[in-house]
């Protein structure tokens, strides 16, 4: 604290009020916005930073060493979001700043929206409701958006955590044969469950005729779905990606998709975003969505007490720091 009577808890985006609420009754508390022009920088970041004992950050800030030098009173940085790749970790813990994330409780909302990005590009939702709302619905067609069934076929899940298993239950229901890549096995009870057999990255994509990411973004995943990749991947197959946007080269997954290589994609989440491949909006084989896989109102009033939490438990002296990754 700096000349302060409170500690200062700086939120760089309005979360649920009844988190920022339980945050006022200990806490100053400045809540942040930058309507209409999005996100902020690292600059700007520091400027509304530098007071603060407790930053509660999105994904799209750029959680820098940088920043943290500048916030010298700075003891957490609580994500609100599970994936904490725009944070620079070791930084935090060099400079022994606890950071905190929201894994669990957004689970079950990403794997039900990754479904749902399935389905919708296997059986051209979107495509078939921009027909009938533009008047094309003339008569009934044996043969009018064909897509594959899902039953029988193989689905390949990158990244057995949370995500992976929960969008693998669902899976299950559908009747899509399970094999993921993961670095650690499933233990034997889930592996049984899920009926989902470990592979090796080469074997999934040249078996899967559908594939879901749901790994973390770290360097080692970054474009791990590259040209090369591609050219592995079984013809025909549909890629779903709601975990993060780098983990696929973004001119190699629109060249996929123009090759037909790719039947499909279903993105929620983009290599530049907000920004999207110049070409991949005139795809007509793809699915995009403004990165809302956790978009629940549950999901997200969660994510926002557990933001609070974490910061009470900080900047109170708790022994333990619910939620904390750092
Ligand atoms: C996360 O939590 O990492 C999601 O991408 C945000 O909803």
């Amino acid at each position: 604290m700096t000349e302060k009577n409170q500690p200062l808890v700086v939120i760089t985006r309005p979360i649920h009020d009844s988190a920022i609420g339980l945050l006022e009754n200990h806490f100053a508390v400045q809540v942040h916005d930058k309507p209409n022009t999005g996100t902020f920088n690292e600059t700007e970041l520091m400027q509304l930073g530098c007071r603060a004992d407790a930053l509660i950050t999105m994904l799209s800030d750029p959680v820098t060493e940088k920043l943290m030098a500048a916030c010298p009173d700075l003891k957490i940085l609580a994500q609100y979001a599970v994936g904490t790749d725009n944070i620079d970790l070791d930084a935090a813990q060099k400079r022994g700043i606890a950071v905190s994330h929201t894994p669990g409780v957004l689970t079950d909302a990403t794997a039900d929206f990754a479904f749902a990005l399935l389905l919708a590009v296997s059986r051209r939702i979107t495509r078939a409701d921009r027909h009938v709302r533009e008047g094309e619905f003339k008569r009934w067609e044996k043969l009018l958006f064909l897509g594959p069934g899902l039953q029988g076929k193989t689905l390949g899940i990158v990244g057995m955590g949370r995500i992976g298993r929960a969008f693998a239950r669902r899976a299950l229901g559908f009747g899509l044969k399970i094999i993921y890549s993961d670095a650690n096995a499933l233990n034997p009870s889930d592996a049984h469950i899920l009926s989902a057999r470990q592979v090796n990255l080469d074997e999934l994509l040249q078996t899967s005729d559908m594939l879901s990411l749901h790994c973390p973004l770290t360097p080692e995943t970054r474009h791990l779905l590259d040209a090369a990749a591609f050219e592995q991947i079984k013809p025909g197959c549909i890629l779903i990606n709601t975990a993060r946007g780098p983990i696929v080269d973004e001119s190699a997954l629109v060249n996929a998709l123009k090759s037909g290589r790719l039947a499909g994609a279903g993105l929620d989440v983009f290599e530049n975003e907000p920004a999207l491949h110049p070409e991949l909006l005139q795809l007509e084989n793809v699915v995009v969505a403004p990165h809302l896989a956790s978009a629940t109102v549950e999901a997200r009033s969660a994510m926002a007490r557990m933001c609070a939490e974490s910061v009470i438990a900080a900047l109170s002296g708790a022994q333990e720091i619910p939620h904390r990754l750092v």
